[in-house]
């Protein structure tokens, strides 16, 4: 048999058999069924976290997950892959937040083999309730190019008052992207659960399919429930959800709290020095420094930019970012979507680090800039995603794409140029701009409006694609200046 063939047969086979034990859940208790399904990362590469939540505590619950199939196309197809049902137990914690009480189940699969496709399902195997079947492809071990979704500032109500569409998007996109980042603010709950509830079974399409990695945002800080659903509905690799870092693929990503102490004696920030220092001496087999938070620090729009907070933290952050080359920094907070030129000592250069905002999710626009600052290479408020490709260790790229009109409308590629000197860290990069839609040719669209540009933006996009290529060189950022 076609090996492709006896996949589907043995997939078709076991989808029946789960089907069976899904038969009997029509009479059940709804307090019982689980929803709210999302997975994430570990710092392993051969696991995976899985989550989801009952109203009613359950008493065996599990993870039930089988092997379908190896996605690496130079895997031998002689190999005896075992694909029977493996089933790991999960710990339970029964979650109580003001009025509002559940359980939430939280499972670590272990031993996955790389880059292969799993099946699974979660319940509870005393009363036979099960999710429907979900599918994830475990990660690769070492170095691989990977497209990362990224966003902050997402409000279900928003989304679904608006019939805005970015979550049925990334559903139809599934197969182009690897991981999902969501930079904080993550439903505006605000301490009403049900928000949180309702959030989670919207993205679970998503959630339940690819990583969904988080940063803490104001907005996860809920009055006088403090961050305890973001502690209790997350499991991030680290420590605690707050500060935490990973490698994926060719990247290293740091994930830090902008409502945590950042000051220099603080447990954050000694945590951020020194998971840099470790990043950068594993530079050349993991280039990219990829540095994630809530709040911006680098920005031109009239909200937020010029407050005490976002001051103190720009001193604080940007030295650090300097000093160790993080390649790109994204954040959120401000609601509109800004990239910089590299930055690096406030000013211009291809040493530098490309801040981007992308707080355009779904929460209501910041439309008013200010006079737009030299390092400041394009903006826009329009909700929309983010998309970073990370396609080589010499290569990386970044597109925003508007829900609005479904089209990217802005791009940039950082190419890596080897270092001037050995000892030195900081790699110099060139960035070019382009507008052609290579990276997205698979990316579907249909159903979308009809286009509506504002005037100012095709005048501002026609500018900057006159002047492309575009490419900043050492030479011409000292006369940038
Ligand atoms: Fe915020």
């Amino acid at each position: 048999m076609n090996p492709m063939n006896e996949t589907n047969t043995r997939l078709n086979t076991t989808r029946s058999r789960l089907h069976k034990e899904e038969e009997g859940t029509q009479d059940i208790d709804c307090g019982i069924i689980p929803e709210q399904i999302h997975i994430s990362i570990t710092r392993s590469s051969s696991e995976m976290v899985v989550m989801w939540l009952t109203r009613k505590i359950t008493n065996d619950p599990v993870c039930k997950y089988f092997l379908v199939k190896p996605l690496n196309p130079a895997e031998d197809d002689n190999e005896i892959i075992d694909t029977t049902e493996n089933i790991t137990r999960a710990t339970s914690n029964v979650v109580t937040i003001g009025q509002w009480q559940a359980t939430i189940y939280s499972v670590t699969l272990v031993n996955l083999r790389p880059y292969t496709m799993y099946s699974y399902k979660v319940g509870d195997m005393e009363t036979g309730v099960y999710s429907n079947t979900y599918s994830f492809s475990s990660r690769h071990y070492g170095g691989h190019p990977f497209t990362m979704v990224t966003f902050a500032d997402f409000t279900v109500t928003e989304e679904v008052k608006n019939k805005k569409q970015a979550i049925k998007r990334l559903v139809q996109n599934l197969s182009q992207f690897d991981i999902i980042l969501e930079f904080g603010d993550i439903c505006y709950a605000d301490g009403d659960q049900e928000v949180w509830d309702k959030f989670f079974n919207h993205v679970q399409p998503i959630a339940a399919c690819k990583p969904w990695m988080v940063t803490v945002g104001n907005h996860e800080n809920e009055g006088e429930f403090g961050f305890k659903a973001f502690e209790n509905r997350f499991k991030m690799p680290g420590n605690n959800n707050f500060w935490y870092s990973f490698n994926y693929g060719y990247a290293h990503i740091l994930v830090i709290s902008t409502e945590h102490d950042l000051s220099e004696d603080s447990p954050q920030h000694q945590f951020i020095v020194s998971d840099l220092e470790k990043a950068n001496k594993f530079r050349e087999k993991v280039p990219w420094i990829i540095l994630t938070g809530h709040r911006a620090i680098i920005g031109s729009n009239k909200r937020y930019f010029q407050k005490p907070k976002c001051e103190k933290q720009r001193k604080i952050l940007t030295p650090i970012i300097d000093k160790y080359g993080v390649d790109i920094a994204l954040f959120g907070h401000c609601h509109a979507y800004e990239r910089t030129h590299p930055i690096y000592n406030g000013e211009i250069d291809p040493r530098g680090t490309v801040y981007l905002l992308a707080g355009v999710a779904g929460a209501q626009l910041d439309k008013e800039w200010q006079i737009q600052p030299q390092w400041s290479a394009y903006r826009t408020a329009h909700h929309g995603y983010g998309l970073l490709h990370v396609k080589s260790r010499k290569k990386l790229r970044f597109c925003y794409h508007r829900e609005k009109d479904r089209k990217m409308w802005d791009s940039f590629t950082l190419t890596k140029r080897k270092n001037d000197s050995p000892n030195d860290n900081v790699i110099k990069k060139k960035i070019s701009y382009d507008y052609e839609n290579k990276f997205l040719k698979n990316w579907i669209t249909t159903g979308s409006d009809t286009d509506n540009h504002s005037t100012e933006e095709e005048c501002y996009r026609s500018k900057l694609e006159t002047n492309r290529p575009f490419e900043l060189s050492l030479a011409e950022s000292n006369n940038s200046q």
